[in-house]
């Protein structure tokens, strides 16, 4: 009797814990590999009890069916899909598409019956021969015409894996990545519909702020300035947030993006303060080489020297050295933007991405390895 009780009352914790888990969803970018000396990263630098899920992107399509990227693709699923041995709870999605793809390949595939039955029939083989547990579409951004494409899309991929589980397998999860900007928001996604058919949501919450605005400015704010124009009301995470959740989205599925590195601009005169006048990008960092963009284990060697400030009303850092200016996150701001989730009581948090945080644990001088990443994890799981 007692045992019983003892047995019911432990399935019932169980079940209680695993009903409350909050998902952390990383993706990890094949392209990482490239990067020179010990910027380079490969799918077994992942500690497999790090994320719920890790999302490789990206996949390719080609001849209207999902094939791989790399030359060396089939390499690294395996090795991703290896950290399962070691964590058999952890889940793996492939993601297809990307900014390199191209909108204009998603939207004609998308808008032909025909041929977005082709693409939708070769996922569930294509996953199952590499080991992962679902897909993860990446489309950025589909446009004002496809909308109701994309909903088809979305909605007839989730029949086939609901069909396709009925062998007997364990139902392949579908996900998408969806733009925080309002404009896209609005023309590209019919967000009520595409929740139905979603596992989960993931909200790009960054890139809010960039280059291309020509003054400085913070991609990932967690809510808006007190002195921003009203231009900028919909440029943070709050808004999007809201807004998707106000649009139809159960926060059950809704996953918060949090990114892994920061966006940077080369200051225009000695004005380093927020909305200070720009000449263009900051300088490409020494392993991501990207004008504009810097990893977070650049950010710490960046941070030497460096003047930091805290923007108390967005709830982010900056940093300045001399004509540079850098908007990022660490380990404070993710633990506000977390604080923030939890009290929404959304799906989790999504990380972009494992190999720009301090995945070697030698960069930012405070291991242990994924500081960021880590960060998210233990205030997803404080009490
Ligand atoms: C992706 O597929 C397209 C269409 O088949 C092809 O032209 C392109 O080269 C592929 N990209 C890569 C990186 O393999």
């Amino acid at each position: 009797m007692g045992l019983r009780a003892a047995q019911t009352g432990f399935a019932v914790l169980v079940l209680l814990q695993s009903c409350s888990a909050y998902k952390l969803v990383c993706y990890y970018t094949s392209w990482s590999q490239y990067r020179e000396g010990d910027g380079s990263c490969l799918p077994d630098a992942i500690d497999p009890f790090l994320c719920t899920h890790v999302i490789y992107s990206f996949a390719n399509i080609s001849n209207d069916e999902i094939d791989t990227w790399e030359w060396n693709d089939v390499t690294l699923y395996d090795t991703l899909n290896t950290l399962k041995d070691r964590n058999p709870s952890l889940k793996t999605l492939l993601s297809v598409g990307g900014w390199n793809f191209g909108s204009q390949r998603f939207s004609d595939i998308a808008s032909n019956t025909r041929r977005r039955g082709t693409f939708i029939k070769s996922v569930p083989p294509f996953l199952r021969t590499y080991g992962f547990d679902g897909l993860d579409l990446a489309w950025l951004y589909p446009g004002r015409r496809n909308k109701q494409h994309f909903t088809a899309l979305v909605k007839e991929m989730k029949a086939e894996f609901a069909k396709e589980a009925q062998a007997g397998a364990e139902q392949l999860l579908l996900s998408a990545a969806v733009s925080a900007g309002k404009v896209f928001i609005d023309s590209g996604y019919d967000i009520a519909q595409i929740s139905r058919h979603l596992d989960f949501i993931s909200l790009l919450t960054y890139d809010f702020h960039g280059a291309w605005s020509q003054t400085t400015g913070h991609h990932s704010p967690l809510f808006r300035g007190r002195d921003q124009g009203s231009s900028d009301r919909f440029s943070n995470t709050d808004y999007a947030v809201s807004y998707v959740l106000r649009l139809g989205a159960p926060a059950h599925k809704l996953v918060m993006g949090i990114p892994t590195f920061g966006r940077s601009f080369t200051l225009a005169s000695s004005n380093t303060g927020m909305g200070a006048p720009t000449s263009g990008p900051g300088i490409a960092g020494r392993f991501t080489k990207e004008e504009g963009i810097l990893a977070y284990y650049e950010i710490c060697d960046f941070l030497r020297g460096a003047t930091v400030h805290r923007l108390l009303d967005q709830e982010v850092p900056y940093a300045t050295k001399g004509n540079q200016w850098v908007g990022y996150d660490d380990k404070e701001s993710v633990k506000s933007k977390v604080q923030y989730l939890r009290s929404r009581q959304l799906a989790g948090a999504m990380v972009w991405a494992l190999d720009l945080d301090d995945f070697r644990g030698t960069f930012c001088g405070q291991n242990p390895r994924f500081p960021l990443t880590g960060a998210i994890k233990d205030a997803l799981a404080a009490a």
